[in-house]
């Protein structure tokens, strides 16, 4: 069976590579590399022996896109393309509506045009909105968004629900990821951002390696257990395999169904410093500052569905995701760049 990752060279992309190549699967990657590795490809193939086929090409770009579907026979889409930083999105709002949404509208008019019926699609669970009670349940209420990367997110879900409404036959499966981190065992694929992260994990992991100096906790003050946010962290290997399982479901079933991709648990900020300190072997120097606007006090997902239906569980420790995380950032402190 063949599946094409679109955007698949990304940290959620070569992660999901991996393991639909551990699973017997062929995997092809179409991407730009606008915000990842050439050197990923070596790197897949350095852990599962077996290459996947890459399209460098701008998946927004059609006509160049369709190459990769006239010259092969493509039985999943899984759809991660895209622009993914919420600060940036807030700066540019129209380059996210442009990007996002054209890559999606050319993946599904492609799909459409050659027939593939099993569409996964990388949602977040920033399509809540603010004003739902925790632990977020797949049945909640959507929006509003508190930016326009979330938009993207939950116009992408609709545009989705509506093209699979039309099509009887199609697939498709919304996956809302919580906090993705950590990174393959090996320590050869990882989370490696442009310029300063945006996100706390890889913060904290240039800190340990002594990229940047201290990592800023934005806010301590939020109505939480320790008085810093919390959220549900999620290990990217967990992610994935939550992905070969959505993509197990959709074969058999049709119409669009929404999954929680989360652990169901909450982690504060300083209880990941402490994990990660635990993990590299020292403290992570840290200051308060204050609080991130947008930011929310406290969200974690309600797991249960995804557990019932796609018998998909997340099972690696805040301790696992620390130590990954750290094996990656210290084998490769410059990440991809050589
Ligand atoms: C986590 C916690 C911060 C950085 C975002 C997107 C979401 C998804 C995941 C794509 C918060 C605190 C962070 C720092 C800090 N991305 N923090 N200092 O905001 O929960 O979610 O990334 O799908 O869509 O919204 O993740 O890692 O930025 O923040 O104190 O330098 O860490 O305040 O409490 P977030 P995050």
């Amino acid at each position: 069976m063949t599946v094409l990752l679109t955007g698949g060279a990304g940290y959620i992309g070569s992660h999901t590579a991996a393991e639909l190549l551990a699973a017997g699967y062929d995997v092809i990657i179409a991407d730009n590399f606008s915000n990842s590795s050439p050197a990923v490809l070596d790197r897949l193939e350095q852990i599962a022996w077996k290459r996947p086929k890459l399209y460098n090409v701008d998946v927004s770009d059609k006509s160049a896109f369709e190459r990769v579907f006239a010259e092969n026979k493509i039985d999943s889409v899984i759809h991660f393309a895209g622009y993914k930083s919420v600060g940036e999105s807030v700066r540019v709002p129209l380059n996210y509506y442009r990007n996002n949404i054209d890559c999606t509208l050319a993946t599904l008019e492609l799909v459409d045009k050659y027939s593939v019926n099993s569409f996964i699609f990388s949602s977040s669970a920033t399509v809540y909105g603010a004003e739902n009670e925790v632990p977020y349940r797949e049945d909640m209420r959507v929006g509003p968004c508190s930016n326009p990367y979330g938009w993207t997110k939950l116009f992408i879900e609709q545009i989705i629900k509506d093209f699979s409404s039309a099509k009887p036959e199609f697939s498709a499966v919304l996956l809302r990821y919580f906090n993705p981190v950590g990174a393959h065992r090996s320590g050869l694929i990882g989370e490696d951002p442009r310029g300063i992260p945006n996100n706390l994990m890889p913060y904290i992991s240039k800190v340990a390696v002594g990229a940047l100096p201290v990592l800023k906790i934005f806010g301590n003050d939020y109505p939480t257990r320790d008085g810093t946010g919390v959220r549900d962290y999620i290990h990217v290997i967990d992610l994935a395999k939550g992905h070969v399982a959505a993509m197990r479901f959709a074969e058999n079933n049709r119409g669009t169904e929404v999954f929680n991709l989360g652990t169901g648990k909450g982690e504060s900020v300083l209880e990941m410093v402490g994990a990660f300190g635990n993990a590299c072997g020292r403290p992570v120097p840290y200051e308060f500052a204050p609080r991130r606007s947008g930011d929310l006090p406290e969200y974690y997902a309600d797991v249960r569905k995804a557990n019932e239906v796609l018998g998909w569980k997340a099972e690696l420790s805040v301790a696992d995701m620390c130590r990954d995380a750290w094996n990656w950032q210290s084998r490769n402190p410059n990440g991809y760049e050589e």
